[in-house]
């Protein structure tokens, strides 16, 4: 049966007490105060701004950190002790792991300090704080300044206010632009690289549901792993595990909320995401749907079932590649999601027509002549970037997918320096490849990666333009009868690059004719070498058009809706975003309900899929009910949540905060619905997948039976969390409807009484 849509929301929306409108946006922390305050307050946050951000006193910022540059993770004892998700700490857990102690199966948590686990390379973020330096950047520089000058002059001042801000090396500190150039930030961090692993819970609890669950909802995954920051004796940061380190004392480390999550609580999340492309033109998301997604899933889909089928025959392989398979796997997840959401939400059309609207305001107004630009120009940049796009993703996805090529690559340093023969170079060189080296090996069969290498360079060969192709498809045309089977056969029979004692024959006595000579280092110089002179010249071209065109493009945008509040696209930089628990419709007639129980793992449980394996001792402990004070108030063990955070790649591991400051989980996921996310926001669909706390701790101490773990932390229950309730979380279909309409104010009055005040705006029909 069908009713007036939005006849019935405006009713329902008069009746209900307040509304919680699901907001885009990842804030940056330091404009909280003026941008985001009094609409989280409403939303149920009691602190102020300066307890989430300060520089000069602790705040929350000071909680959250961000690990190894790709995750997320919060301190949440004063003993530096970390979480973040088990997916962040995969390498680390895998890299720590033998087939005799698999602790990547079968889970692991340090006893003694003494016995947490170094981990090279790894290293967190603190940042100490954040600076618009939009004014500095672009100081003298007008629209007449030609476009190469104006990037030279602001690359420039970049590197320049980044150095002063180290410094002396005491600081890692950048100057990343935002809204595409528009405004530019200088961020300073502290970098501590000394990071153990503390604990993770079995893989079938950290990764339970697999690629089958993984950016789906509902969801029963354990996804938390732990490590520990250590100082050196003055709380200082460390390049590296030094003799003498300890625990670092963080400023700030989160209390963990006991009291468990509501429909309607506040909440937020605290992190670093990685990428959104929000401002991408309907000609670049038109480019991802029917390119380069597609070529991205077709050559990730073939590398993957040629790993799955080796990892599946040899258990000593499956360690050795779990890591790189879940990584490609994710994203090859992700990039079907995101072309099926896009499809069904019909994203180009919405932001062709946006376009389409942005371009009659241009027009409306000689002031905005400035702007006439931007949109044809996109159009003409793109034409370029369409023509040579299978290119660049076939050298990144199909090429570069093939390990040995990497490691081609990686000799390239050494190439140059055996050039120039000069003899510190060379030494210098080969000296930096010596870790990597084993690194590499340490996780390499060159066996697999032979049939990948056949299988990615054939389809690089059949499904690149024959004008774009590098000279080694013609020799294996001419040599081989265009059988990239028996070329890979050659290469992997002929190059030293196939394994450790070779390659390390190879740094004690380097030669450039050897490296010259090697079949596959050729095959790389060859894909690279085309590249570079026939390719990236004309792609970089059509970029600088772009840059320009898009910086135009994104102010045009910001000043024609000047009543929005943008927040700039996610560039890895500290975010803070927030929203409320909240279930949501998926489709027609399936509404997902907020939150998960160890019930559902029950249901999902079956020993005959490795994916929905689950420990004998958790059905146990489920079975047996046996959840401690972790049990919810009906006596279920909660597992994961789902709120309307906006986040993205790169939050992983951030904290889930209630409105007091109390961590309730960990942000994992996205959902299905919303693959798009990160190219256009639904409100409606948009969730952020979550594990509850409570969950972690219960497999810290009861599964895992770390409780001393648990007694590092600061537990605390001081009564539900804040917010709006479960009624009004839910509010937000007839809200969205309504503001096609009319714009609404609803306050809430002290005793719970609403007052609605009602402003028809310009182009509501009459009501
Ligand atoms: N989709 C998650 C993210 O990108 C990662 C989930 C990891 N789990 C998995 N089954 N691969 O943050």
């Amino acid at each position: 049966m069908r009713t007036n849509h939005w006849a019935k929301a405006l009713l329902l929306t008069l009746l209900l007490p307040f509304t919680a409108s699901a907001d885009e946006g990842m804030w940056l922390p330091m404009f909280i105060k003026r941008l985001n305050q009094a609409d989280m307050q409403k939303k149920g946050l009691k602190l102020t701004a300066e307890e989430i951000y300060d520089v000069n006193n602790a705040s929350l910022k000071d909680a959250v950190v961000q690990l190894g540059g790709f995750c997320t993770g919060e301190f949440v004892s004063s003993q530096g002790l970390l979480l973040t998700n088990h997916h962040c700490g995969y390498d680390a857990i895998q890299s720590n792991s033998t087939p005799q102690d698999n602790i990547l199966q079968n889970g692991f948590y340090a006893a003694t300090k003494a016995d947490e686990k170094k981990n090279p390379g790894l290293f967190v973020d603190i940042l100490v704080r954040m600076e618009d330096v939009t004014g500095k950047m672009l100081e003298g520089i007008t629209a007449a300044t030609p476009e190469a000058e104006r990037m030279a002059t602001i690359q420039k001042r970049q590197r320049e206010t980044a150095e002063a801000a180290k410094e002396n090396g005491q600081y890692v500190a950048y100057v990343r632009d935002m809204f595409g150039g528009n405004e530019y930030y200088l961020f300073i961090y502290q970098r501590f690289g000394d990071v153990r692993l503390v604990g993770a819970p079995p893989e079938a609890v950290g990764k339970f549901g697999g690629d089958t669950d993984n950016w789906m909802w509902p969801r029963h995954t354990g996804d938390f792993s732990m490590f520990r920051v250590y100082a050196d004796k003055n709380n200082k940061p460390t390049a590296g595990t030094q003799e003498g380190n300890v625990p670092y004392v963080p400023k700030k480390h989160l209390p963990v909320a006991m009291q468990g999550i509501q429909e309607g609580d506040f909440a937020m999340v605290f992190g670093f995401p990685g990428r959104t492309q929000r401002f991408l033109p309907a000609a670049g998301l038109q480019l991802t749907l029917d390119e380069s997604n597609p070529a991205r899933i077709k050559l990730r889909d073939t590398r993957l079932k040629i790993w799955k089928a080796d990892m599946d025959k040899n258990p000593d392989l499956r360690l050795q590649y779990a890591s790189k398979y879940a990584n490609i796997a994710n994203y090859w997840k992700y990039f079907i999601g995101q072309n099926e959401g896009m499809n069904r939400l019909k994203t180009v059309d919405t932001k062709k027509a946006e376009e389409v609207a942005l371009a009659q305001w241009i027009a409306q107004d000689p002031a905005r002549q400035q702007y006439a630009e931007a949109l044809p120009a996109i159009e003409e940049a793109y034409k370029t970037v369409r023509q040579y796009n299978l290119s660049s993703q076939y050298v990144n996805e199909g090429a570069f997918g093939t390990e040995i090529v990497t490691l081609a690559a990686r000799m390239m340093p050494l190439a140059g320096a055996l050039k120039s023969g000069d003899k510190g170079a060379i030494s210098k060189a080969t000296e930096a490849l010596r870790e990597p080296v084993k690194d590499y090996f340490k996780d390499y069969s060159a066996p697999t990666d032979q049939k990948v290498f056949a299988a990615l360079m054939n389809l690089y060969m059949q499904d690149v333009p024959a004008a774009q192709q590098p000279d080694v498809f013609a020799t294996v045309k001419k040599q081989y009868g265009g059988s990239m089977s028996k070329c890979a056969d050659y290469v992997f029979s002929n190059s030293f690059l196939t394994s450790e004692a070779k390659v390390n024959a190879f740094l004690a006595n380097p030669s450039l004719a050897k490296l010259e000579a090697d079949p596959a280092y050729k095959t790389y110089q060859s894909v690279y070498s085309n590249y570079v002179q026939n390719i990236a010249p004309k792609v970089q071209a059509a970029q600088a058009g772009l840059a320009r065109a898009n910086r135009l493009y994104v102010a045009a945008l910001r000043e024609k809706n000047s009543q929005k509040v943008y927040s700039p696209d996610a560039n890895s930089t500290i975010r803070l975003s927030y929203g409320t628990v909240r279930s949501y419709n998926g489709r027609d007639a399936v509404n997902y309900n907020y939150k998960t129980t160890a019930q559902g793992i029950l249901e999902k449980e079956d020993p005959t899929n490795p994916e929905f394996v689950v420990p004998a001792k958790e059905l146990a402990l489920i079975k047996a009910k046996d959840f401690g004070r972790y049990a919810d108030k009906d006596g279920n063990l909660p597992v994961g949540f789902i709120t309307d955070n906006d986040i993205t790649g790169g939050n992983s591991g951030s904290p889930v905060i209630n409105g007091r400051g109390e961590l309730i989980g960990l942000a994992f996921d996205g959902n299905w619905e919303a693959m798009t996310g990160d190219l256009a926001y639904d409100p409606e669909l948009k969730r952020c997948i979550n594990v509850d706390i409570r969950y972690v701790l219960w497999c810290v101490e009861k599964l895992g039976g770390a409780k001393h773990l648990v007694d590092e932390m600061t537990l605390q229950n001081n009564g539900p969390n804040p917010g709006v309730g479960a009624a009004s979380a839910n509010s937000d279909t007839m809200n969205a409807d309504m503001s096609d309409v009319e714009k609404m104010k609803v306050k809430t009055e002290k005793g719970g009484k609403t007052k609605i005040k009602r402003k028809k705006s310009k182009d509501s029909a009459a009501l």
